[in-house]
């Protein structure tokens, strides 16, 4: 537990007010741990537990967190594979919902909320190289979710910003991160339709200089990466002209960067693979392959 607290104290000390992950078990780098993530949300933690533990575990891990002065509210998730996400308070003061900062923007979470808290962590490195490249672009951003990606793009100063997802509620809540950060204006367009049947309005704002595609690995229905990401990919060139960017994303432990290579190097012949992006250095991963996966390629023809 020592080690833990130790590694929650040195992320504390670098959040410096702004979103972060606080404990990354799931990378490898922490034996032991392997089953243990907390995310901090200033000034709350969010403990996910990815397999069943001892309550007296959990208790030991709670009541450590809590002699942390910064950490004001604590939430524990069981996140037990096969089972429906089970989420309780744990101490402290947790609002339903708040604001938190990312790179000095805000994003609306809702840390109580079983799965996902509103802002996916892992991808800041992402949303980073998004708000210093998108200067004076149209962008599309496949598989929006709370349009993160699209509040960074446009307060680095895109020319429009085209939102897809399915989940109206997500989009809603994507509307709202625009309007924090003064972005809501008709540079934003949010569709909220299933992408596989809407590639005609897809198109009609496009062709598109950068274009995000940020999938979930297995949502039964909706999108299984192994079979349906190549059908995105298949679209890249009718979306694009010569000198577009894409950033394609793989979040599956399962599937190496080569998944993601093939199917572009079979599907879009003509873009040019350029970088992997770094992940963000909260999130260690003892196998490189293993951790998240977002590829830039240019296209040349
Ligand atoms: C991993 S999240 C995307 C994270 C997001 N890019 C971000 O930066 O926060 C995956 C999203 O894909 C959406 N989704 C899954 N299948 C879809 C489909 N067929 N069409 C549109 N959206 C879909 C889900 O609703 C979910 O919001």
């Amino acid at each position: 537990m020592q080690q833990v607290i130790a590694e929650v104290n040195r992320q504390l000390a670098l959040s410096h007010g702004e979103s972060r992950r606080i404990f990354h078990g799931r990378g490898h780098c922490f034996p032991g741990f392997e089953h243990l993530v907390i995310d901090w949300f200033p000034p709350v933690a969010v403990v996910r537990l990815y397999k069943e533990v001892e309550e007296s575990w959990v208790t030991e891990l709670s009541d450590s967190l809590k002699t942390l002065n910064a950490i004001q509210g604590l939430v524990v998730q069981r996140r037990s594979r096969g089972q429906e996400a089970q989420q309780s308070l744990a101490w402290g003061e947790v609002p339903e919902q708040m604001n938190t900062m990312e790179l000095g923007l805000f994003y609306q979470v809702k840390p109580q909320r079983n799965q996902n808290s509103g802002l996916f962590l892992d991808m800041r490195e992402g949303r980073r190289w998004v708000m210093h490249n998108a200067g004076g672009k149209r962008v599309l951003n496949l598989f929006s979710y709370t349009c993160a990606f699209s509040v960074a793009a446009l307060a680095g100063g895109a020319e429009q910003v085209v939102n897809v997802d399915m989940s109206r509620g997500a989009i809603n809540v994507g509307r709202e991160n625009h309007r924090l950060n003064g972005l809501a204006d008709e540079r934003a367009k949010f569709l909220a339709y299933d992408l596989f049947r809407s590639w005609k309005r897809v198109r009609q704002y496009g062709p598109y200089d950068l274009i995000v595609i940020d999938p979930p690995s297995f949502q039964p229905g909706s999108f299984v990466a192994e079979k349906d990401y190549r059908k995105v990919i298949r679209r890249l060139n009718e979306l694009t002209r010569t000198g577009s960017e894409v950033l394609a994303c793989h979040n599956d432990p399962k599937n190496s960067t080569g998944f993601l290579r093939q199917l572009m190097q079979e599907e879009c012949p003509d873009f040019r693979f350029i970088e992997r992006l770094s992940n963000p250095d909260d999130f260690p991963e003892a196998e490189a392959e293993k951790g998240l996966k977002v590829l830039r390629y240019v296209r040349e023809n």
